[in-house]
């Protein structure tokens, strides 16, 4: 493993991770990628810890890729899905929380469709003084660090398979289409794709992309801004496409989160598709060898044409699954040793 200084306790949100942070998650990932070609795909790192997955909305890749991470790291692992837990005989959330503690649990891996819930159980586990560690799998329109992370370990092991880093995407060109309004994902990869120096281009309709989004970082002072990144932020906004794709190195996609629309903001899907939906014809606009990313889960047709989904020459969405895993064993990895 790369020796590296980590003083996180808990991984809520990117707003205030620093170059520093981002390099040591790429390397340990990078180091535990290589784990995972082995035939014995397992290391004893985690032995004796508790690492639960509490998921309070519904999820397939993040909460079976947090599962595999922490066996891969030789944890017991405990799965609670709301649907069928106590939950539906009144328990609070935070006396979910607190079962799970008394059970011994040393990582607490959470997802909830309101945001702030990651926040409020970290808070809630300094209160008590116990060493409980609190990762945000996604909460609400807020944050989901961990999809960031595994989305910048895949573009960088793109560039340097040997040696991701994240000055590597200095001067690159990354456009992020689709539904940012909702997108918590699209939230926590402005903050790192802009920590990298590349120029970061939002494109969407009017209702999925509100002008607030270019006072993303008017809350942070310039001087908050250098201790996280070297480079000054570069985030652009665009209500058509074809600026943001123009020379593109690399196309992130989103989905349209209907569950989160409370209004009608779209005409239709079909109008949708054909001005911001990405095709092979409009990547034409791109850099010749540009590569197509989307977090899942996809709207087939919607968001990305199905066609370019599965076209490897293009499409890095497997690759983005299969960085998860090493991604989210670093992010356990740097969270969780050294507590036994
Ligand atoms: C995303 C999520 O749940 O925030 N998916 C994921 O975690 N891979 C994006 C989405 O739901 O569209």
């Amino acid at each position: 493993m790369p020796s590296t200084t980590w003083n996180r306790h808990h991984i809520l949100s990117l707003t205030d991770f620093t170059n520093v942070e981002y390099d040591a998650v790429l390397q340990t990932a990078a180091s535990f990628q290589e784990v995972l070609s082995r035939r014995t795909k397992k290391v004893p790192t985690l032995q004796g810890q508790v690492v639960a997955n509490l998921f309070f909305e519904p999820s397939t890749r993040t909460r079976s890729s947090f599962e595999i991470a922490a066996k891969r790291l030789s944890a017991d692992t405990l799965n609670f899905a709301a649907a069928t837990s106590s939950m539906t005989k009144g328990e609070t959330i935070l006396d979910t929380a607190k079962t799970y503690l008394a059970m011994g649990t040393d990582i607490m891996v959470i997802r909830h469709r309101e945001a702030g819930v990651p926040n409020a159980i970290a808070q809630e586990m300094d209160r008590l003084g116990v060493k409980v560690s609190v990762l945000n799998a996604g909460d609400g329109q807020h944050e989901h660090p961990s999809q960031a992370l595994l989305d910048l370990f895949t573009i960088c092991t793109l560039i340097d398979p040997a040696n991701p880093r994240i000055e590597l995407l200095k001067g690159k060109k990354i456009a992020i289409v689709g539904d940012i309004l909702h997108s918590r994902v699209a939230r926590s990869n402005i903050w790192s794709l802009t920590a990298s120096g590349a120029e970061v281009h939002l494109a969407a309709p009017p209702t999925l992309l509100p002008k607030l989004f270019a006072e993303y970082f008017s809350e942070q002072t310039a001087e908050e801004i250098e201790i996280t990144t070297p480079y000054k932020r570069q985030l652009f906004l665009h209500w058509q496409l074809e600026p943001a794709l123009r020379d593109a190195d690399f196309v992130m996609t989103l989905r349209l989160q209907k569950e989160r629309m409370t209004a009608h903001l779209l005409p239709s899907l079909r109008e949708y598709h054909q001005l911001f939906g990405i095709t092979r014809d409009k990547l034409r606009l791109c850099k010749p060898n540009v590569k197509v990313l989307h977090p899942g889960p996809v709207n087939r047709g919607v968001e990305i044409s199905s066609d370019l989904m599965d076209d490897p020459e293009f499409s890095l969405i497997q690759a983005q699954v299969t960085s998860g895993v090493a991604v989210r064993m670093a992010l356990l990895y740097l969270i969780g040793s050294g507590k036994v």
